[in-house]
């Protein structure tokens, strides 16, 4: 009897590691009043047709992925006339409960700011902060969990870096974005699993967003992140949001979806097609709270059948 050889790809085994889930508490804003009446990135056109009942469809299939996954999604209420108030993260940065909130560049924006500032003391948050720089919030901050990853060139000024660094009590490394259609930081990078005690964060980015010098400090701090391809970036496949085990993002990023799960990560896929006229996906929807409570933080044994059941 002959035996055909296995080709040799078939015989690479590439070595996964395990990958742990941790709850996350998030902070979302329904898309009621969501249109693109203008235009303060090369992805909004006002002459280009919205469906916000489909908007209001995929943020909810959004918000129940979170849930499914275990994670808990706290509401605002949304405003009329604050058409963008859906991009939750734009509006604080919230690390060890201390909350840093939001100045928005645009004017269109700008009433959001104070709007998620009431509902953080609402809701009984005691250090609450507002700042005195343009700063686009987790749009342009990505915590790793040892640095606060802050990026600058459309939005946030590097002002907002320092300020960040001061209020919030953690380094803040400033990275320089250089492509308009990727305007925020969230645009571009995305932490897939913070730095614990003894290891360092894993993130996934597109290198041509941002300045040479600032792809060599990526490079530097993340040799081993994760590279997505210009189609990646394309369809804001950079917005993503990870639990350290669970990736939510859009369904077209699909290289991105390839290397995650040769990286032992599970992408979640979602639509957001509408979203996206505005230049917003997954993560920009998606405002984390980080409590100072180390429940929150702790690793959390998922069922897998209690998961799938749900
Ligand atoms: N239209 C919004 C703006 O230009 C989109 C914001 C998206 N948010 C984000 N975190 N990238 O401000």
């Amino acid at each position: 009897m002959t035996t055909v050889p296995a080709p040799e790809a078939a015989s690479i085994v590439i070595p996964v590691e395990p990958r742990q889930p941790t709850r996350r508490r998030y902070l979302m804003c329904p898309p009621t009043y969501f249109t693109v009446e203008y235009s303060i990135n090369p992805w909004m056109d006002p002459d280009r047709p919205v469906d916000t009942d489909l908007a209001v469809r995929q943020w909810t299939a959004l918000k129940e992925t979170y849930e499914r996954l275990g994670h808990t999604v706290e509401l605002i209420d949304p405003e009329p006339g604050l058409p963008d108030m859906v991009f939750a993260a734009n509006s604080g940065t919230v690390i060890d409960g201390r909350v840093l909130g939001a100045r928005f560049r645009a004017p269109q924006r700008t009433p959001e700011a104070e709007l998620f500032r009431r509902w953080f003391l609402a809701r009984g948050y005691r250090d609450v902060v507002m700042p005195g720089s343009i700063n686009e919030a987790e749009g342009d901050f990505a915590w790793t969990g040892r640095v606060l990853l802050a990026g600058t060139g459309f939005r946030t000024d590097p002002g907002a870096h320092a300020e960040a660094q001061e209020v919030l009590g953690v380094p803040v490394i400033s990275l320089r974005l250089v492509d308009p259609r990727y305007y925020h930081l969230d645009t571009a990078l995305f932490v897939l699993t913070e730095a614990g005690p003894a290891d360092s964060a894993q993130i996934a980015y597109y290198p041509d967003a941002f300045s040479l010098g600032s792809q060599r400090v990526l490079r530097r701090l993340f040799p081993d992140a994760v590279i997505a391809t210009e189609a990646d970036a394309a369809c804001l496949g950079l917005n993503g949001v990870s639990d350290g085990l669970d990736v939510v993002l859009p369904w077209e990023a699909t290289d991105l979806a390839t290397q995650l799960k040769e990286r032992g990560y599970l992408p979640v896929h979602v639509d957001i097609s509408e979203l996206r006229k505005s230049g917003g996906g997954p993560k920009c929807c998606t405002l984390e709270i980080r409590p100072a409570s180390p429940e929150f933080t702790a690793v959390v044994a998922f069922q897998r059948t209690v998961r799938s059941s749900g």
